[in-house]
């Protein structure tokens, strides 16, 4: 008899699947591309053991993956609720997490996808709607807790959605489609902002009040706007006007300048060091390569965003992450964010302690 196989699936940006795909590749060469959809890609894999509900993709491109249990289809938004009730009823579960594979973001613009995946609203309503009794307490699309068994219910297209699972451990994976739920700031100073919050929660830099950060790149202030927020100390090298709210903040310097051009010793007191230019990797890369290497200068840790003119430059990230550890960053990820568009965001930590990203949190059984 034929093994059917067990298939899992994983959410990327809509416009990052090639990318994603050829990362797979090294990451699980044992498992075959199945059903695809821009933002959504199924893989299939032939193994006696059970597939792991933590599965842990060593793949920037991924923003949530878990196992897939089964498809359901319907006419009716009705009909796929009251189908995906019926395929979940033996299930046990602590989570629902329900989300589209082209996500709307807080704060506008998704990814540079040309279509659009469903609207979460109306399959929300349906379910709740749907809902068996016993269950009528539980609420949907909420964060999970390190541990928890998440539901999905992954609206794929208007007459189908998939029902899948995962096991939540690191922060991303405790977001329903990996997709941060941070409301926009009612005067946001650019989307930068919730690209920040969600680089600090992801990476759990260990930021202490009071602490120094550099950030290049740094106007308008979306970023510093997040950073102040968090009760840093914030220093913005750009060449370009920052936002006068920023500028207001008594927490907040401008030195109006490129970041090559910044003197390394001005560097000595910070702990923390963003970038986020838009020059091309290499060039990122030079720059804070002659800051972090200067004998005065003890950054510890540091959000670096690799801008990919063409998705093909992609490919040297390895060697740019081999780069960054050569600096003596021992510990170095990187992540596509729900917020990047065609970019990934690297958190790099000198000491172990930092390392806090990589599925810090303990399982819970
Ligand atoms: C994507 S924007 C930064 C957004 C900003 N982080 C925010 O939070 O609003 C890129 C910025 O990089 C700046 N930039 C480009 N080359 C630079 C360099 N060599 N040094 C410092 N800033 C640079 C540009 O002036 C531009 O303001």
């Amino acid at each position: 008899m034929n093994d059917p196989g067990q298939f899992f699936f994983v959410a990327c940006q809509g416009g990052s699947e090639n990318v994603c795909k050829s990362q797979m590749q090294s990451a699980r060469p044992d498992a075959r591309l199945a059903f695809s959809r821009p933002g959504f890609l199924t893989y299939k894999v032939e193994s006696p053991n059970p597939l792991p509900e933590d599965l842990q993709l060593k793949n920037a491109f991924v923003r949530t993956a878990g196992v897939c249990l089964q498809r359901v289809d319907g006419k009716s938004i009705d009909e796929l609720a009251s189908s995906f009730w019926e395929a979940v009823k033996d299930q046990r579960w602590r989570q629902l997490h329900v989300w589209s594979r082209l996500p709307e973001l807080a704060g506008g613009k998704p990814g540079s996808g040309s279509s659009r995946g469903p609207a979460v609203e109306p399959a929300l309503a349906a379910l709740t709607g749907n809902r068996p009794p016993e269950i009528a307490a539980v609420s949907i699309n909420g964060v999970a807790a390190p541990g928890e068994r998440v539901l999905n219910c992954i609206l794929v297209d208007d007459g189908q959605w998939w029902v899948g699972v995962h096991r939540a451990a690191a922060t991303p994976t405790r977001w329903p489609g990996g997709v941060p739920p941070f409301q926009p700031p009612e005067q946001m100073i650019s989307r930068a902002y919730l690209k920040m919050r969600e680089a600090l929660a992801w990476s759990q830099m260990p930021i202490a009040s009071g602490d120094i950060c550099f950030e290049i790149g740094s106007s308008p202030g979306g970023a510093a706007q997040a950073l102040l927020e968090a009760g840093l100390q914030v220093i913005g090298v750009d060449p370009a006007e920052m936002d006068e709210r920023v500028m207001q903040h008594e927490s907040f310097s401008h030195i109006r300048k490129r970041g090559r051009d910044v003197k390394r010793r001005d560097f000595a007191a910070a702990k923390w060091l963003v970038v986020d230019s838009n020059v091309a990797p290499e060039q990122t890369l030079d720059t804070v390569r002659d800051i972090v290497t200067h004998d005065s200068v003890r950054i510890r840790g540091m959000l670096l965003t690799l801008k990919f003119p063409k998705w093909s430059a992609a490919g040297a990230l390895d060697d740019y992450l081999a780069r960054i550890r050569e600096w003596g960053f021992q510990h170095v990820k990187p992540r596509q964010l729900a917020y990047n568009r065609q970019e990934v965001c690297v958190a790099a930590f000198k000491n172990r302690s930092m390392r806090r990203f990589a599925g810090g949190q303990r399982k819970k059984h």
